[in-house]
């Protein structure tokens, strides 16, 4: 590689101009080995962030983010392969019972999750409550796994996009998350070098989400598609709500639980509704598109293949799962129709009971999170319970009341009366 000066490649960048190939081949590298310093590449992000990058270029940095590392090879595995990822939101425990349902319909879920970062949960995070589930797998028991159960959900290995990690914790401290070409060829590294054939993105829209509006998901979302089509990866892209919550549990094992509630035949309607468009998706671009999720759900298939998962990863499927020891329930501080549940705020009270972190390196209460006992449309009189708060660590509910208080808007009526809110709209945009 051509020796370049990081200086000049800020330079170029803070001035509003275009990185050719190799400037960022040779900063990825170079700051992937150590060659290039922390503060330089710090300085370069911000430069991004601000300056922004053409789709050349952020097609190029994706690129050398995934030869920074290794190019899974799944095209042994027989089945079709595909992936969901989802950008970040709360409550959002999609991909639990969704690798088990695809994988009922015939494809093959190589699912490489991350942990939660502020308000927004991580998968880790959620499957590590199941009692003796393990999330680090070597490369032979994720294939083996792909191979036996078709579902497998575990930590990226350090050896897939080790610039993104690296690079990932740096942006997370200097203030350069927000950048649309950094989060899309962040995200797509990892996607494109766990080698998935197909992939559907959930992109999170509203406060709950990175995108707190459409135009930015829809740019995200554009770019994430060029990406990974660039990249021979068939990719789909919805655009869905996170205004609100999804479901009613926002933590851990409550996440769980839900899941596998769904997975049994009930749950709530919203988790429901958006796991199958999305399996629906996932099957169409594994080229399955006459699989049917609605039947692998109600015929308990989707079940067994999650009880193959939590086994196959040496957890207990049938297990009790933590509970905390301390709950306290918010109340209706008066009577009407639930008008509005906000996912920041439940978010950011299920993060100050101990479901998140604030560091990466944190650890994370299992048992910690926030259940919705009335959600948007919902009739509520005075003193029913409107938001329960759960944790192990009495000292933390001072901090999270406030937060679940003011998450919930009330429009005040005599009596409760049956709602006349407009349905939520999930879907708001595809993009392919
Ligand atoms: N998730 C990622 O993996 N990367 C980002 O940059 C943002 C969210």
């Amino acid at each position: 590689m051509p020796s370049l000066s990081a200086v000049d490649v800020i330079r170029t960048k803070r001035d509003g101009g275009t990185l050719t190939d190799p400037e960022i081949d040779w900063m990825v590298d170079g700051y992937t080995r150590g060659t290039v310093a922390d503060e330089q590449m710090a300085a370069l992000a911000m430069a991004i962030l601000l300056r922004g990058m053409t789709p050349a270029e952020t097609a190029r940095w994706t690129h050398a983010m995934i030869a920074s590392g290794e190019r899974l090879d799944l095209s042994g595995v027989a089945r079709p392969t595909v992936d969901k990822h989802s950008t970040g939101g709360v409550g959002d425990k999609l991909t639990l019972p969704l690798a088990p349902l695809v994988a009922a319909c015939g494809a093959a879920v190589p699912q490489l999750s991350g942990r939660g970062l502020g308000h927004t949960g991580g998968t880790l995070d959620k499957l590590e409550a199941i009692p003796g589930f393990r999330t680090a797998l070597r490369r032979s028991e994720f294939l083996a796994q792909l191979h036996a159960v078709g579902a497998v959900v575990c930590a990226a290995g350090e050896s897939l996009a080790p610039a993104d990690r690296k690079l990932y914790a740096l942006r997370d401290v200097t203030a350069t998350v927000e950048s649309v070409p950094l989060i899309a060829s962040s995200i797509m590294s990892k996607k494109i070098a766990e080698g998935t054939g197909a992939l559907v993105l959930d992109v999170k829209v509203g406060s709950g989400a990175f995108m707190k509006t459409v135009e930015d998901a829809r740019e995200l979302a554009h770019a994430m598609v060029s990406l990974g089509s660039a990249h021979g990866v068939r990719t789909v892209a919805l655009l869905t709500d996170m205004s609100t919550p999804l479901g009613r549990a926002v933590g851990n094992a409550v996440e769980v639980a839900e899941a596998v509630e769904v997975l049994a035949g009930g749950g709530p309607a919203d988790v429901v509704e958006l796991m199958l468009v999305l399996a629906r998706e996932m099957l169409a671009a594994a080229g399955l598109p006459d699989a049917d999720p609605d039947a692998a759900l109600a015929s308990g298939r989707a079940m067994d293949v999650w009880r193959a998962m939590v086994a196959a990863q040496h957890g207990d499927p049938d297990a009790p799962l933590p509970t905390a020891r301390e709950t306290e329930l918010i109340l209706a501080s008066r009577t009407g129709v639930v008008s509005a549940v906000d996912a920041l705020a439940i978010g950011t009270a299920a993060w100050r009971l101990g479901a998140g972190r604030a560091r990466q390196d944190d650890p994370v209460s299992p048992v910690a999170g926030v259940l919705l006992h009335r959600r948007p449309g919902d009739p509520v009189r005075r003193g029913d319970p409107l938001v329960e708060l759960r944790t192990d660590d009495p000292a933390r509910l001072p901090a999270a009341r406030p937060a679940a208080e003011a998450a919930v808007t009330i429009t005040p009526t005599a009596t409760p009366t049956v709602p006349t809110l407009p349905p939520r709209r999930l879907v708001i945009d595809r993009l392919a």
